[in-house]
C-alpha cells in the first residue's frame, strides 16, 4: 500500500461498514457523495480489496488488511493479552500426525521457536471465553502456511503465542476442522498433560498474546 495506506484504509473502513450494499444505497447511509463512494469504489477495486458486482463486498485480501489495520490498533490502545478459560479435553487422535508434518514442523520452530510435541493439547472454552474467539479470527497472528505434499493438501493455520501455567505454547485457529468453535488446539515444546499434571475435564486458562 505505501504511501497511499493511511487513505486506502479510511476507503477501507468506510466500505466496510456498507458491505452487502449497492454504491448507491451506501453513500446514502454514509453520508457522502456518490462520487465520493464511486472513487472510493474504483481505487480499491483497482487494489483488489473489494470484489466487482452490484452489492459492495470487501474481497480476502481487504479483509487481511483490515485484520493488520486492527493488529496496529489494539498495539495502540495496549490491547495485548487475553485471557481464556475452558478445560482439557480429549481430541480425535489427528493432532500427533499433523503436527508431525515436516511442512508444518519446520515453520512451527522457525515462527514460533520451539520444536513442537507430536499432538495438540484441545480445550474446550467456556461461554463466557468462547465470545473472545472472533478476537482470534479478526487478527493476522502468526501465519503457518498451508503446502502440498503432492497427494494432497494442507491447509494454512493461524497461531497465537501464548502461555499455559509459565509454560510458553502457541494456540491454533485450524480452519479445516472437525471441531466444533468452542474447541482450541494447543502446541507446545512438552507434553502439557505431563509437564501440568492434566487430564481430561480439568479446568485451564490460557494467556494469549494478540499480537
Ligand atoms: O487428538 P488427541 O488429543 O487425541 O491427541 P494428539 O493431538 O495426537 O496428542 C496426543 C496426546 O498428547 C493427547 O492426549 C494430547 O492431549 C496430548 N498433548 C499434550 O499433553 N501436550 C501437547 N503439547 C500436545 C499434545
Amino acid at each position: 500500500m505505501g504511501g497511499q495506506r493511511p487513505i486506502i484504509l479510511g476507503y477501507l473502513l468506510l466500505l466496510a461498514k456498507a458491505e452487502g450494499s449497492t454504491p448507491a444505497e451506501a453513500a446514502k447511509a454514509l453520508g457522502i457523495s456518490r462520487q465520493g463512494l464511486y472513487k472510493a469504489l474504483r481505487k480499491l477495486r483497482a487494489l483488489g480489496y473489494v470484489e466487482q458486482g452490484s452489492y459492495i463486498r470487501l474481497s480476502e485480501s481487504g479483509r487481511n488488511a483490515l485484520k493488520e489495520a486492527l493488529r496496529d490498533l489494539m498495539g495502540y490502545f495496549g490491547m495485548t493479552a487475553i485471557r481464556l478459560e475452558g478445560y482439557v479435553a480429549r481430541g480425535l487422535g489427528e493432532g500427533a500426525y499433523y503436527v508431525s508434518l515436516e511442512g508444518y514442523k519446520r515453520q512451527i520452530e522457525e515462527k514460533l521457536g520451539f520444536a513442537p510435541y507430536p499432538g495438540t493439547l484441545n480445550v474446550v472454552l467456556t461461554p463466557d471465553s468462547l465470545i473472545y474467539r472472533r478476537y482470534l479470527e479478526a487478527l493476522p497472528g502468526i501465519v503457518i502456511s498451508g503446502f502440498s505434499d503432492g497427494v494432497r493438501t494442507y491447509g494454512s493455520v493461524k497461531a497465537f503465542r501464548c502461555k499455559m501455567r509459565g509454560v510458553d505454547c502457541a494456540l491454533l485457529v485450524i480452519e479445516r476442522t472437525h471441531h466444533g468453535p468452542e474447541v482450541v488446539e494447543i502446541i507446545a515444546p512438552v507434553k502439557l498433560r505431563d509437564a501440568l499434571g492434566l487430564k481430561d475435564g480439568d479446568p485451564i486458562s490460557v494467556e494469549v498474546q494478540l499480537l
